[in-house]
């Protein structure tokens, strides 16, 4: 079937990957953007762009992903920093809510975003697995996440179905964490961070846009874990992303200068959540990349992909 999707974080590190397999798909894309003209030049015309969901008129569409948001690990975690983290998830939620109800839309499927921060950090090994029915955390993110999961309850009232998207660290070239990790590592300068033992919850950038469109024709409905089925600790990550890159990674960045570095955001690195995709694989969702090696060397063996 082919859809007319709207998606918001459409000109992102997952949200493009995604448009790119919409179009080879055949489906429709319209793209809610700040910078809608850049957008429309990506892709040669052949998707729609706007900068003001009001733009839209009498458009209606089957499916809608909400995936913007400012970078949570773009900048340091001051007040202000937070508020630009919250409203770009949450007023912007909040505004697509209204809209689609104030026009109309009866969409056959939503996706709206959220992360694995929902369940909260745990420092070292602590983190119990966490599956959709686990509790929320407390701290700044996870109350993020609760309150950018609450407002898209909203779209219930537009939609047959709801899923709600609670998104692990993505792995790929070109962008997201491991991007950051890879110019350290490069030069020789990688390794684990602190006592190394803190878990990582990833998937492959891959086996997530595939578990969207797996989602988009399932009859899966509330939270739904996007992560692959075995986390790793942040020392086996390291491990698998050196063993890739042919490099050592024996530096390791201590807990004191990232915490004076980073500030609460420090909490990104040093802790971690044991996150298990129970809905996915409950549903037998085919994951193409299950372990941090074959995901790494998938990565860094791509001709494309190598810098
Ligand atoms: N990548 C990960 O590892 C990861 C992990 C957990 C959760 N997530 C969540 O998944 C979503 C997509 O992640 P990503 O890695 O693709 O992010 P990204 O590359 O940083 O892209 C973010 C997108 O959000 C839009 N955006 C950013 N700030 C905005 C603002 N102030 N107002 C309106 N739109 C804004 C941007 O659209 P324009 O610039 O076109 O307006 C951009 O397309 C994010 O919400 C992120 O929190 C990602």
């Amino acid at each position: 079937m082919s859809r007319n999707i709207l998606i918001t974080g459409g000109t992102g590190f997952i949200g493009s990957r995604l448009t790119d397999r919409w179009l080879a798909q055949g489906h429709s894309v319209t793209i809610l953007s700040r910078r809608p003209l850049a957008a429309v030049k990506r892709w040669n015309r052949r998707v729609q762009s706007v900068s003001a969901l009001d733009e839209l008129r009498d458009a209606r569409f089957d499916t809608l992903v909400n995936l913007a948001g400012e970078g949570i690990a773009d900048a340091r975690w001051s007040e202000a920093r937070k508020q630009i983290l919250r409203d770009s998830r949450i007023r912007l939620t909040e505004s697509l809510v209204q809209w689609s109800v104030r026009s109309g839309q009866k969409y056959d499927v939503v996706l709206s975003g959220s992360a694995v921060g929902y369940y909260g950090a745990f420092p070292g090994s602590a983190s119990p697995e966490l599956t959709e029915s686990s509790p929320a955390g407390k701290d700044f993110a996870a109350r993020l996440c609760q309150d950018w999961e609450n407002v898209a309850q909203g779209f219930g009232m537009t939609t047959q179905r709801l899923v709600v998207l609670r998104t692990g660290l993505v792995l790929d070239a070109g962008g997201g964490m491991l991007e950051r990790m890879r110019l350290p590592f490069l030069l020789g300068l990688g390794g684990p961070i602190a006592d190394g033992r803190q878990v990582l919850s990833w998937i492959h950038r891959e086996d997530y846009c595939k578990a969207v469109d797996f989602l988009l024709e399932s009859q899966l409905s509330g939270p739904v874990n996007m992560t692959a089925p075995n986390p790793v600790s942040n020392a086996g990550l390291t491990r698998a992303l050196a063993r890739a890159l042919h490099r050592p990674a024996f530096l390791p960045a201590p807990a004191f200068a990232l915490k004076l570095l980073l500030g609460e955001m420090s909490e990104l690195l040093l802790k971690g959540q044991k996150v298990i995709p129970g809905k996915l694989l409950a549903a037998d969702f085919p994951f193409s990349y299950a372990d941090t090696d074959s995901a790494m060397e998938a990565i860094f063996s791509s001709r494309d992909t190598k810098g």
